[in-house]
């Protein structure tokens, strides 16, 4: 959860319009990793959705976004992506990425990763899904939890295309 929070941070900083939809296991995530209360969390967004919400704006293609995150993605989640099951807002905006061919990056943070796993995440990379796992680098000498999080969240931005530089680049 600590990934969330500090990309929620880094798109506020690029003053990115944020639509979030958080899973019952996002906010049980929420509890057991962090202080925070999920309304913390929700007004790190412009705008949040109920999970079970599937008439919301994000949930068609007509409505345009600069692309998509699911961080962390559980297993559960990143398989019914990749086999496009639409059963919840957040797999149902996940689905229209893919079908209008925008964005979609899936952050696992599972490991070891058995079969099923690794088989979802080449199908979902197969469907045009980046599988972006969150396994930070070194090379930028972290020297605090922090700087780890960032290099995750820089790689996601990147992706994204959005303009940040929140983390050091090879070479910086
Ligand atoms: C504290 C905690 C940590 C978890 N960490 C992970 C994880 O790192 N990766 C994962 O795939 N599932 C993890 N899970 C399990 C998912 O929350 C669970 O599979 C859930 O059903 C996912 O559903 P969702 O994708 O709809 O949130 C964790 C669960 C808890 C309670």
């Amino acid at each position: 959860m600590p990934y969330a929070l500090d990309l929620l941070r880094a798109l506020k900083a690029a003053e990115v319009e944020v639509h979030l939809v958080a899973t019952r296991g996002a906010l049980e995530v929420l509890r057991a990793e962090t202080e925070l209360e999920p309304e913390a969390l929700f007004a790190l967004a412009h705008r949040h959705y109920p999970v079970g919400d599937l008439s919301a704006p994000i949930a068609s293609g007509s409505f345009r976004t600069l692309g998509m995150v699911v961080v962390p993605a559980s297993q559960t989640t990143l398989a019914k992506i990749a086999a496009g099951i639409a059963d919840n807002l957040l797999t149902r905006a996940a689905f229209v990425h893919l079908k209008e061919r925008r964005p979609l990056v899936l952050v696992p943070r599972e490991t070891p990763l058995p079969l099923p796993a690794l088989r979802a995440m080449l199908a979902a990379a197969e469907a045009g899904a980046v599988i972006l796992p969150a396994s930070p680098g070194f090379y930028h000498r972290p020297r605090a939890i922090e700087d780890l999080i960032r290099f995750v969240t820089q790689r996601i931005l990147d992706h994204l295309g959005v303009a940040l530089d929140w983390a050091p680049r090879w070479g910086d």
